[in-house]
């Protein structure tokens, strides 16, 4: 191995064009692929920026084509020379007009064989890629994304640096408050028995710096949530956190679409339209059964309780008894595509979303076939046609059930999977909206209570306020989620301003005062020396750029993502530590009762 000498890199590799030819220049990375054609050695070498070929023939030095003729993939080298235009060019690559004539060659590290290619099209399985996560990275696929994160972050900076937004952090370090996910707990050695959790959001304190007067906060913020993993959700993940003062809704919702705007036309040159649609939480849910609603296609959902409440199939009788709704999905024009066996997975995917079952017709030129129309009259039939808009061509898809929660689940994810089976989505769209007037309150069977749907800092609807106690379930928040693509992207809400009121919803989310104290006393506190009215919201940044990116998985856009099991396959964390530590800690392990 060598050390780089004298030499200095001078160009990245891969920005290099044909109008560079002629320059002399030093450049440095890893040999991506070596081949020897006889008397001529073609290297190519792969920076953070691209590849750019060296070439080696019977004009260079004999003792710098030696060197060369040692090259192995992954090798790291220094390289002087001239850049020329290529004999053979190609546009596979940007670089692909030009290479480096060598001169000067440094070999500064060696490298074993890898334990898979590093290089795009290859099909190697995740455990093995996260585990080599530093080869996987090198790969331009995974490369470009974390380079694309940071560009992206650069856009957002500047943005609400423009917009008089401060950027503040706030500690990692903090008090376990109830409500949210499960918190990652961390022990104090100095005070034993107690402890800190890592924050599942700096809510508490964006709120608090807005009461210590800095009117605009911002922050990049690294968020912890013991939760399940899914292809959107890692235990721990990066908001854009923000909070302004003297805000409503409108002017939180117009900052931030100014920030998309922004971030779209510069990073990837799309011009996003503003303002964003605006539909109440009730609007989506009764048209696409979900909060983040997809916009991209059709296929939304129609109430037919009224039209089926006479008729005596019992399925739909004792869904629409029980206080619950009969529900549809017309897939129009797809009759040729949603065949019976079709329907049978269909059904599966509304089965783990708690209906019971999916009734539909499909409506042939050969005629129409039904699970469930024999149980209706002539006159029932043809009214339920009527109000489906049902055609020749047509599947009428149907959910019944005593919860319209599962009715509303079971269509909404009925519909992404009819459009993902016909390939109604165009990739290229970008359809953002915003989802307003969300409930405040939402029952847990779980928990059998209410739970606050946002979070109890949220300010109710003033027109509401007096339902508190009646009849939570409807009283509306000033709460709104930025939807993209049916993902949120984003989330956030008016804050309680007012002690008295976050008393009363603290008391209806079921907490004594004692424990409103207890877990919220500073809170409380400190909105009695003056509070300004405020407001904010928190992106998933990793989602913003894997959206943005077009990736499937935000696995994609985190240099060091968490697997399904919350461990970190490269490192192996979580792991045991010593006993010495635990004692420290004045903690003893007792492995969880089943
Ligand atoms: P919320 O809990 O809605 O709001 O979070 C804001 C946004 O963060 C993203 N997000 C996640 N991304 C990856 N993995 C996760 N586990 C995960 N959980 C959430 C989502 C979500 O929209 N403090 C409030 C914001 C506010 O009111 O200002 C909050 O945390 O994109
Ligand atoms: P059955 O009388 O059991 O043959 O049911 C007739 C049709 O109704 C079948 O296609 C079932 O899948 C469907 N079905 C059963 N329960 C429900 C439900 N809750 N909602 C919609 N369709 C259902």
């Amino acid at each position: 191995m060598e050390t780089m000498g004298n030499l200095r890199r001078t160009h990245y590799c891969g920005g290099l064009r044909a109008k560079d030819a002629g320059t002399e220049m030093t450049v440095a990375g890893s040999i991506a692929k070596c081949r020897d054609k006889g008397g001529v050695i073609f290297a190519d070498l792969r920076d953070t920026t691209g590849i750019l070929q060296l070439i080696f023939d019977d004009s260079t030095d004999r003792e710098v084509f030696e060197k060369a003729s040692g090259l192995k993939s992954e090798y790291v080298v220094i390289a002087r020379g001239t850049l020329r235009e290529r004999e053979a060019k190609t546009d596979k690559i940007p670089t692909g007009d030009v290479e480096l004539f060598v001169t000067e060659l440094r070999v500064l590290s060696g490298a074993q064989t890898t334990p898979f290619e590093v290089r795009d099209d290859i099909n190697v399985n995740d455990q093995l890629r996260l585990k080599y996560r530093y080869l996987d990275l090198r790969r331009p696929s995974m490369h470009e994304p974390i380079m694309m994160r940071s560009k992206i972050a650069k856009v957002v900076r500047d943005y609400y640096d423009e917009q008089h937004f401060v950027e503040i952090e706030t500690p990692s370090l903090i008090k376990s408050t109830p409500e949210g996910a499960r918190d990652y707990l961390v022990p104090s050695r100095v005070q034993p028995g107690h402890f800190y959790a890592l924050p599942q959001s700096p809510q508490l304190y964006k709120q608090i710096l807005m009461l210590s007067g800095f009117d605009r906060y911002y922050q990049f913020a690294r968020c912890f949530r013991d939760e399940d993993l899914r292809a959107d959700r890692q235990p721990e993940f990066t908001q854009i956190d923000m909070e302004m003062s003297f805000a409503t809704e409108d002017d939180i919702m117009t900052v931030n679409e100014g920030l998309v705007k922004r971030v779209f036309k510069e990073i990837l040159d799309i011009d996003v339209p503003t303002p964003f649609l605006r539909m109440p939480y009730t609007e989506a849910m009764d048209r696409f059964g979900s909060d983040k609603p997809d916009t991209r296609f059709g296929l939304e959902l129609q109430d037919v309780t009224d039209v089926v409440r006479t008729s005596d199939f019992v399925v739909f009788k004792s869904a629409i008894e029980a206080g619950g709704s009969v529900r549809l999905i017309n897939a129009k024009g797809l009759a040729g595509q949603l065949t019976r066996k079709v329907i049978d997975k269909l059904t599966d995917v509304v089965k783990t979303y708690g209906a019971k079952g999916l009734a539909y017709t499909r409506l042939t030129e050969d005629g129409v076939t039904s699970s469930f129309e024999k149980f209706l009259t002539e006159e029932e039939k043809e009214a339920l046609h009527k109000a489906a808009g049902a055609e020749t061509g047509d599947v009428l898809l149907v959910v019944a059930d005593a919860k319209n929660s599962v009715v509303y689940a079971a269509l909404g994810a009925l519909r992404l999977a009819v459009a993902r089976k016909c390939d109604l989505i165009d990739p290229a769209k970008f359809n953002f909206l915003w989802v307003t007037d969300f409930p405040f309150f939402e029952y847990s069977e779980e928990e059998g209570r209410w739970m606050a749907m946002h979070h109890p800092f949220t300010m109710p609807r003033a027109e509401d306020l007096d339902k508190v106690e009646t009849d939570p379930g409807a009283v509306r928040a000033l709460a709104y989620d930025m939807v993209l693509n049916g993902c949120e992207a984003g989330g956030g809400s008016i804050r309680i301003n007012d002690p008295e009121i976050q008393n009363r919803m603290l008391k209806a989310l079921g907490f004594s005062e004692e424990r409103a104290r207890d877990s919220f006393g500073f809170l409380m506190d400190a909105y009695q020396y003056g509070a300004p009215p405020h407001g904010g919201m928190a992106f998933g940044f990793d989602r913003l750029v894997m959206l943005m990116l077009g990736r499937d998985s935000i696995r994609d856009v985190i240099a060091f993502p968490k697997v399904q099991n919350a461990g970190e396959p490269m490192s192996g964390c979580p792991e045991t530590v010593e006993e010495k530590q635990l004692r420290e800690l004045s903690i003893a392990y007792v492995p969880a009762e089943e």
